[in-house]
């Protein structure tokens, strides 16, 4: 075991059978040093500097009905918002004043959010604020679309592909959507130029260790320059209420391989880890993760955006409680980047 993650940190890459013998059997002993391996890679490349992102939940409608999350179509009981563009706009500028340099709009596959009206926002955003990197979260988008959005200034996307398993991947989402649609918009996305980000939920319904390899293997092959991982968390609403969570270990030992396979990679420490864990945020960065993403929505919609129960979003989760975030950082020896963090070769 030891060997295998001394070789997965000198190389950056293992064959699946290697993998599957360190997702099988990595014991407490084994994960604090892969953990400690990760996070010196992490140190090498950013130093102990965490860069934050201002996260902008922008509306809560969707289109899509997947079986795990809380703002799926069929949920009657979620109270359904929508940020109007002036609104969105003062949450940048409040961002923009706390220090914020890179945005993150995030909203459910909502009709109502068109083409058009994204690119009318992106481009407002990006005509007051010129320096600022604008990351979009809205899901999966015709080609054109993706290429309006990056002409009109956005620079990132991300879109996790939740498992690369055909089958698994079926079994978490209702008939309507695939995931060859979901591989075609990451492909489209990094081939217009974005920084992409792509990613899984740890112990999502079914998952199991080989397919855990695959979405391995496949981010090694498309190269992202985020990667976004964190646990599945139950939503009493959903299909999968009674599913249960994704361990913090799992977790750990997937955001350290991760980092030792893609060493400059943009790994946050997840709101997930942090819901799952009181400690979850901190542990996470000591597992390699160098990027926070901060809440900067309204204090008054935060509740309506749960994908999954108790979703964190105040306190060190809160933009507004970046100083309670610096302290929590302070204590285990990191400080706040507040530069735009770009993926850097
Ligand atoms: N638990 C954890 N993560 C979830 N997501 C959606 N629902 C849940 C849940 N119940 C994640 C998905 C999605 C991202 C925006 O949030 O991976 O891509």
């Amino acid at each position: 075991m030891r060997s295998l993650i001394e070789r997965l940190h000198r190389e950056h890459t293992l064959s699946p059978d290697e993998l599957r013998t360190l997702l099988v059997g990595c014991d407490a002993e084994h994960l604090a040093l892969i953990n400690q391996k990760a996070r010196e890679v992490a140190y090498s490349h950013f130093g102990n500097r965490i860069f934050i992102r201002g996260l902008i939940e922008i509306g809560n409608c969707c289109r899509n009905d997947c079986f795990y999350c809380g703002i799926r179509r069929s949920n009657r009981n979620v109270e359904r918002y929508r940020l109007d563009k002036e609104t969105i706009l003062s949450c940048c500028a409040q961002g923009y004043e706390l220090g914020f340099r890179t945005i993150v709009l995030q909203g459910g596959e909502d009709n109502y959010m068109t083409d058009e009206r994204v690119v009318d926002l992106v481009s407002s955003i990006r005509k007051a604020y010129p320096d600022i990197a604008i990351t979009l979260s809205l899901g999966e988008k015709s080609t054109e679309a993706y290429q309006a959005f990056y002409q009109a200034g956005a620079n990132r996307y991300l879109l996790r592909h939740e498992t690369h398993n055909e089958a698994h991947y079926q079994s978490l989402h209702p008939e309507s959507m695939s995931l060859q649609n979901r591989l075609r918009c990451l492909y489209d996305l990094k081939k217009i130029g974005y920084q992409t980000g792509t990613g899984i939920m740890v112990g999502s319904s079914g998952q199991t260790i080989e397919h855990l390899v695959e979405d391995i293997l496949f981010i090694e092959t498309l190269q992202p320059e985020m990667i976004g991982i964190g646990p599945f968390l139950p939503h009493h609403d959903t299909p999968f209420a009674s599913e249960p969570s994704g361990k913090m270990e799992q977790t750990l030992l997937l955001l350290s391989i991760f980092r030792l396979m893609h060493p400059k990679a943009l790994i946050p420490s997840t709101t997930a880890l942090a819901t799952l864990a009181p400690d979850g945020r901190e542990r996470g960065i000591l597992a390699g993760a160098n990027v926070v993403m901060p809440n900067l929505s309204p204090v008054w919609q935060r509740s309506k955006y749960a994908l999954y129960d108790n979703k964190a979003s105040m306190g060190a989760e809160a933009a507004e409680g970046l100083r309670l975030l610096e302290e929590k950082l302070d204590a285990i020896g990191y400080v706040i980047d507040k530069s735009r963090g770009d993926y850097e070769n």
